[in-house]
């Protein structure tokens, strides 16, 4: 027999909406989706919520628990003290569309805008090589499950519906990251597009996005500082892009 404890869970919609008080059971090992998953079949059958695999690998979970951005089913109930109400919320920086649930095409939205991988046009399907070095490199962000709860925390975005036009977000950066990384990436200077256009310039490092990211990548380290040098560089020397793209094949 589980332990009675306290949540709060926003209900409501597009048009607003409040906190309910709930008293759910809660058992050894459990994490904050099983509860939700738990008021679904008892006293709140229409609460809506998002998910899928219950794995932390399809990154639909993403809620807000006790202010925090995170996975529903990676969330440990044993993480809270006993006497602790536990609070959960949906996604600050998507709109709403009801109770945890929120509409977060803006991530796919800027997906579509960023120029797809293009090898160079002389190079044939099944020519293609690369060095296990350059496939390493961007196995990291590779790892992404786009739960976009880097893009959630992002205060550039967060409380800021008037940044979205011109962010593209930290999700958007890995990916132009791996892409700039990729030797046989041909299009496009990835750089120059992801200041110019996903509005790199605003990022001010702060971090926000890779403590919450659940799959651990080091968005701004390994992705956002390394763009934004090379960017600087190459004011310099425009030479230093061209030799990374041959240089590498
Ligand atoms: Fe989620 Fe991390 Fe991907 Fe951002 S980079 S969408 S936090 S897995
Ligand atoms: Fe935002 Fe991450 Fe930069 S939180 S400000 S994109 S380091
Ligand atoms: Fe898939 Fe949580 S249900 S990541």
């Amino acid at each position: 027999m589980g332990q009675k404890r306290q949540f709060k869970v926003w209900r409501g919609d597009e048009t607003g909406g409040d906190l309910t008080d709930y008293e759910v059971e809660v058992n050894e090992g459990e994490v904050v989706l099983d509860i939700i998953h738990r008021l679904q079949a008892t006293e709140a059958p229409d609460l809506a919520c998002r998910w899928n695999c219950k794995a932390g690998k399809c990154g639909s979970c993403s809620m807000e628990i006790n202010g925090m951005p995170r996975l529903g089913c990676m969330t440990r109930m044993s993480t809270f003290e006993e006497t602790e109400t536990v609070t959960v919320t949906p996604l600050r920086t998507f709109p709403v569309i009801r109770d945890l649930v929120t509409d977060v095409s803006f991530n796919y939205e800027k997906a579509r805008e960023t120029p797809a991988f293009a090898p160079p046009k002389d190079l044939a399907p099944g020519e293609y090589r690369m060095q296990q070095v350059d496939v390493e490199r961007s196995q990291e962000f590779r790892k992404c499950i786009e739960c976009f709860l880097c893009q959630n925390t992002c205060h550039v975005v967060r409380d800021h519906d008037e940044n979205k036009k011109a962010f593209s977000g930290p999700r958007s950066f890995i990916r132009a990251a791996e892409l700039d990384m990729h030797p046989l990436d041909a299009r496009e200077d990835r750089k120059t597009y992801a200041q110019q256009h996903q509005g790199l310039g605003y990022c001010n490092i702060t971090k926000c996005c890779t403590e919450v990211c659940p799959e651990h990548i080091k968005i701004t380290d390994n992705a956002i500082i390394p763009m934004k040098e090379r960017v600087v560089d190459r004011k310099y020397d425009p030479l230093v892009w061209l030799g990374s793209k041959i240089f590498r094949r």
